[in-house]
C-alpha cells in the first residue's frame, strides 16, 4: 500500500503531490485511558503507512533500546510520546496532530491524552474531528473514562465511532471477551445518541487487524482499522449547511478593490448568490470569489477566500456573510453547554472574554442549571464548574453576536472563554439556543439625566473605589475623605463592605463566587448613585482584579478612581482590630483574605496610598481630595439645557 506511494515519491514528486492533493481527508481523534495502547496504535499507523521520516526511525531504534518496554523491538509509543517529559512520566500530556496517508485517503489524527484531568485536550482535539477511535483495553473493558470520552465525543458532534478493543493478545484473542465488551459499550452508547459504531478486535502491538486481517481472530470478518478509516463515508455537515463566512478582515489594497476575507465555515457560495450580512441585515450579491490562484466559480466550507459584493455596504471584522435565504441568528444571551478547562473553578458573574467565530466579546456565565455526571449521565445541582466538569448554563454577552446552534454548525455555535488577565483559555462552550429575554425588557428613556443632576449638585459624579486588605485602613480613610467632601459642600455616599453585608449583601459569604457577586452588586449600586449625581466612596476589600475591572467598565471614562490602600500584610495583621487575623491563623475562620484567600494588588491604580503608618489617615485623605480636585470632580460640569 504505502510502498507504491513511496516509489512514486522517489520517481515523480509532482505526480506524488498531485495524487495527495486529490485524496479526501479524514480527521479523527483517538481516546483512551493511560496504558490502553493509544500511542502504540498511532505509532503503528504512522509506521505502516511508511511516512515516518528516516531520522525519526533512527532515533526510534536507538530509543527503543534505551527506554523501550518492548525488549529491543521498536517501541511505537515512543514515536508519539515525543516530549521528553512525557517519556519520563510514561503518559502523553498534550494534543498532538499527526499527518499520514494511504493510497486512498489523507488523515489527520489528534492524539489526545487519556489522563482524566486532560478533558480540555480532548475537547480541543475533538472539535474538528469526523470520527473517534475509542480504545479499550481488552482486559479491562468499558471504564469510567471510556464513558467520559464517549459522552464528550457525542456532545461535540462526532457521529462515527470506532471501538478499538485492544490488547486482545493478552486475553487469548477471545471472541467472548470481544463480544461482551462490544455489547456493554453499545448499551451505553445508545443512551448518549451514538449509533454509528464499528467494533474491531486488535492488538496494536502485534499489528492484528490494523492494516491486514489477523489470523489470530478467524471469528472476525469485519474491516481492519485502516480499511475502515479509508472507506467510511463522511457526510460533511459543514458542506451541506447554509453558507456562512465570518469576516476575518476587510481587504482593501487600493480604492478600486474592496473584498472580505475569511474561511467559509458552512455551505458553499457562487458569484450571483444573494447574501445577507449579519448582524447589520444588509443584503447584496456576490460579485467575485477571489483567491491567490485566480477567481473561483464556487467555494465551499473549509476554503479561505476573498469575496467581493456588487454593492458598497459596511462590513467589518466579526460580521458574518451568509446565505440571504437562511441567515444565522443574532443574540446576546444563550443557553449553552460549558466544559470547564481551568484549574480555577468557574466564577458565575465574572466577566470573561468570549471568542466566537472571528469576534471577541465580554461574557458572564450564570450559575449552572446543572452539571452532568459523565459516568451516570445524571444531572446534578451545581453552584460552579470545576476543572473537567461539564454543565448547562445561561451566558450573557455585552453585545449581540451572529450564531447558529452548535448542533447545526460547530464553527458558528462553538466558542471559548478566556480569562481577561491571564489570557488562558478557561472553557469551551456549545450554544444550544438564544434566550429572548432581552427583547422584552426595554431601556426606559428619562428626561432628567446624569448631567442635569450633576449640574444641580455642582460636581462631577464619580466612584472613588478603595481596595486593600482587611485592616489596611480603607474605611478610616474613606470616612475622612467623606467628611472633607461634606465640609466642602459636596454630595456623597459611602458604601462600606461591612455595612452593605448587613443588608443588600447579607446572603453572601466569603467564597470566591460570593465575593464576585458582592462586588458585582456594589458596582451596579455605585453606577446608579453616579447616575444620581453623587460622589460615591466604596470601601470593599474587592480582592480580584477582574471584578474591579468590571466595576470600572460599568462607568464612563474618568468616573472610576481606584485607590489602593496599601499597608502590606504584616501591618494589616498587626492592627487586627476585629481579631479576625488571629482567628484565621488559628484556622477558625476560613477563606480570609491575605491568609488563605488571595488579594490581587492593583496594577495601575489612580491613587496608591501608603497606609503602612508612614502618613496619617488625615494626610492620606488629603491626597485623595487633591487628586479629585485636579481631576475636575469637584467642579460642576458644563451647563446643559433641556426643554421642560
Ligand atoms: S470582599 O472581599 O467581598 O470585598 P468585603 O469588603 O465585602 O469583602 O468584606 C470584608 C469584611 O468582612 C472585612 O473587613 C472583615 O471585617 C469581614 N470578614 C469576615 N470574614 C472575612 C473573610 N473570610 N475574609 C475577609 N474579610 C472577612
Amino acid at each position: 500500500m504505502a510502498h507504491a506511494q513511496n516509489d512514486l515519491l522517489a520517481d515523480d514528486i509532482e505526480a506524488y503531490l498531485d495524487q495527495h492533493e486529490h485524496k479526501s481527508m479524514l480527521r479523527f481523534i483517538t481516546c483512551g485511558s493511560v496504558d490502553d495502547g493509544k500511542s502504540t496504535l498511532i505509532g503503528r499507523l504512522l509506521y505502516d503507512s511508511k511516512l515516518v521520516f528516516e531520522d525519526h526511525l533512527a532515533a526510534l531504534e536507538s530509543d527503543s533500546k534505551k527506554v523501550g518496554t518492548q525488549g529491543g523491538e521498536l517501541d511505537f509509543a515512543l514515536l508519539v510520546d515525543g516530549l521528553a517529559a512525557e517519556r519520563e512520566q510514561g503518559i502523553t500530556i498534550d494534543v498532538a496532530y499527526r499527518f499520514f496517508s494511504t493510497e486512498r485517503r489523507k488523515f489527520i489524527v489528534a492524539d489526545t491524552p487519556g489522563h482524566e484531568q486532560y478533558t480540555r485536550n480532548m475537547v480541543t482535539g475533538a472539535s474538528t474531528a469526523d470520527l473517534a477511535v475509542i480504545l479499550i483495553d481488552g482486559r479491562k473493558g468499558v471504564l469510567t473514562q471510556t464513558r467520559r470520552h464517549s459522552y464528550l465525543v457525542s456532545l461535540l458532534g462526532i457521529r462515527h465511532v470506532v471501538l478499538a478493543i485492544n490488547k486482545l493478545d493478552l486475553v487469548d484473542y477471545s471472541q467472548e471477551v470481544f463480544d461482551s465488551i462490544e455489547a456493554d459499550y453499545r448499551a451505553f452508547a445508545a443512551e448518549i445518541g451514538l449509533t454509528d459504531i464499528t467494533a474491531i478486535p486488535m492488538s496494536a502491538l502485534n499489528g492484528d487487524n490494523i492494516t491486514e486481517p489477523s489470523d489470530a481472530t478467524p471469528w472476525y470478518d469485519g474491516p481492519t482499522l485502516i480499511g475502515h478509516l479509508e472507506s467510511i463515508e463522511i457526510d460533511d455537515e459543514a458542506h451541506a449547511g447554509a453558507f456562512r463566512m465570518p469576516v476575518q478582515w476587510v481587504n482593501r489594497p487600493n480604492l478600486d478593490f474592496r473584498g472580505f476575507s475569511g474561511e467559509i465555515v458552512g455551505g458553499s457560495v457562487q458569484p450571483g448568490d444573494t447574501v445577507r450580512v449579519v448582524p447589520s441585515g444588509r443584503e447584496s450579491t456576490v460579485e467575485r470569489i477571489v483567491t491567490q490562484d485566480g477567481d473561483l466559480a464556487e467555494a465551499m466550507a473549509g476554503q479561505s477566500v476573498t469575496i467581493t459584493l456588487t454593492d458598497e455596504i459596511d462590513i467589518s471584522r466579526g460580521d458574518v456573510i451568509a446565505a440571504a435565504s437562511s441567515p444565522p441568528g443574532v443574540a446576546d444571551q444563550f443557553e449553552c453547554h460549558i466544559v470547564w478547562m481551568a484549574e480555577e473553578h468557574m466564577l458565575p458573574g465574572r466577566p470573561y472574554l468570549m471568542k466566537i467565530g472571528t469576534r471577541t466579546v465580554t461574557a458572564t456565565v450564570a450559575q449552572p442549571k446543572y452539571k452532568v455526571n459523565v459516568n451516570t449521565l445524571e444531572q446534578v445541582a451545581a453552584k460552579t464548574l470545576e476543572l473537567n466538569e461539564i454543565g448547562v448554563c445561561n451566558i450573557n454577552l455585552d453585545r449581540a453576536v451572529p450564531f447558529d446552534p452548535y448542533a447545526e454548525n460547530r464553527d458558528m455555535g462553538g466558542f471559548v472563554l478566556i480569562d481577561r488577565f491571564t489570557n488562558a483559555t478557561v472553557a469551551a462552550g456549545l450554544i444550544h439556543f438564544a434566550l429572548r429575554r432581552s427583547d422584552n425588557v426595554h431601556w426606559q428613556a428619562v428626561e432628567v439625566d446624569k448631567v442635569a443632576r450633576a449640574h444641580l449638585n455642582g460636581q462631577q459624579p464619580a466612584v472613588v473605589w478603595f481596595t486593600g486588605l482587611s485592616g489596611a485602613g480603607k474605611s478610616t480613610i474613606a470616612d475622612a475623605v467623606e467628611q472633607k467632601l461634606h465640609a466642602l459642600g459636596r454630595h456623597t455616599y459611602l458604601l462600606d463592605g461591612d455595612n452593605v453585608r448587613h443588608g443588600l449583601n447579607k446572603d453572601l459569604g466569603f467564597t470566591d463566587a460570593d465575593r464576585v457577586e458582592n462586588i458585582r452588586r456594589v458596582a451596579e449600586v455605585s453606577k446608579l448613585m453616579v447616575d444620581a449625581g453623587l460622589i460615591v466612596l466604596v470601601s470593599f476589600i474587592s480582592p480580584f482584579r477582574s471584578e474591579r475591572r468590571m466595576a470600572r467598565d460599568l462607568l464612563e471614562r474618568g468616573e472610576f478612581i481606584e485607590v489602593f490602600v496599601d499597608s502590606g500584610l504584616d501591618v494589616a495583621e498587626s492592627r487586627d482590630r476585629k481579631g479576625l487575623y488571629a482567628k484565621a491563623r488559628a484556622g477558625e475562620l476560613k477563606n480570609f483574605t491575605g491568609i488563605d484567600s488571595p488579594y490581587e494588588e492593583p496594577e495601575s491604580p489612580e491613587i496608591h496610598l501608603d497606609a503602612s503608618g508612614a502618613i496619617s489617615p488625615e494626610e492620606a485623605a488629603d491626597q485623595v481630595i487633591e487628586h479629585l480636585r485636579q481631576a475636575g470632580i469637584l467642579t460642576p460640569p458644563t451647563p446643559h439645557t433641556y426643554d421642560i
